[in-house]
């Protein structure tokens, strides 16, 4: 008995200090294993996750939010199994594939350009309510693990995270949210970034 948490002890120093050396990837990216470097650059790409114009579509609870307050959207919208609303109030009702101009005027965005059969179909909604993926009140740590556990973030691994975060329209809308809105205090190149640099120095979490 003794000797076989001695072995498992062993077993764990190696896999630890394998680890430590470097070396490994993730789906083709070279991985340093810098924890500190990594946790830095989550703490920069943190604000993006936690900014309104993100928050606002990952709410905790079962409706979207609006405006810089974060307040509950308009017309008691809800999420709906599908994140696409319930009954009559669906959100492709009032959002279209692009912002509509003017002040409280709905923003929109459309699928990517890869998806060639929605290419015509409003696409704005929620995350689903059996995967709400959900920003609002998440701290650094807790989004942090959230983003890399699949069950948690819609199966994505790593580096498709980047790949998400690098091209998909409902992220670049936070870009270009329209109606006076105001947009993330890191660029999206910026944003892209860091959570190419977090993935790339090993996915620590801040503690
Ligand atoms: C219109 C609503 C909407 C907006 C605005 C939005 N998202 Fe999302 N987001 C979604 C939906 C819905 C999904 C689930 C995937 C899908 O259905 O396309 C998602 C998925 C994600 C994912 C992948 C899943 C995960 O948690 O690992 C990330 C990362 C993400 N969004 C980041 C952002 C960031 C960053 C912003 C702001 C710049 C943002 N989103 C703005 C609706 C939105
Ligand atoms: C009856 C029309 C209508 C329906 C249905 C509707 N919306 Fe909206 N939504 C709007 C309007 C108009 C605005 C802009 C309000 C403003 O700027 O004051 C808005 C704003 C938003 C915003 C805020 C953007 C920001 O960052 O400030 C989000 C997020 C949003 N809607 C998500 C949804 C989702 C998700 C659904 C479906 C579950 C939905 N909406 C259904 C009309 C609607």
């Amino acid at each position: 008995m003794a000797q076989r948490i001695k072995l498992g002890l062993i077993g764990c120093l190696l896999c630890f200090v394998l680890l430590a050396a470097g070396g490994g990837s993730i789906g083709g990216y070279a991985q340093s294993h810098d924890a500190a470097g990594a946790r830095a650059a989550f703490l920069e790409a943190y604000k993006v996750f936690a900014h309104p114009r993100c928050v606002n579509c990952h709410p905790a609870g079962d409706a979207p939010l609006q405006g810089d307050d974060g307040h509950p959207h308009a017309f008691r919208v809800r999420r709906g199994e599908d994140g696409r609303g319930v009954f009559a109030a669906k959100c492709s009702n009032c959002h279209q594939t692009q912002n509509q101009s003017g002040e409280h005027a709905a923003p929109g965005a459309p699928y990517p350009p890869e998806d060639r059969e929605h290419l015509s179909e409003p696409r704005w909604h929620l995350p689903s309510s059996a995967t709400p993926l959900t920003f609002e009140k998440r701290s650094p740590a807790q989004l942090c693990r959230q983003l890399l556990n699949r069950k948690q973030n819609g199966g994505l691994a790593p580096e498709q995270l980047v790949h998400h975060v690098s091209h998909d329209p409902l992220v670049l809308w936070g870009w270009n949210p329209g109606g006076g809105r105001s947009t993330p205090p890191l660029s999206h190149e910026d944003f892209v970034q860091k959570i190419r640099e977090w993935v790339e120095k090993g996915c620590a979490c801040p503690k």
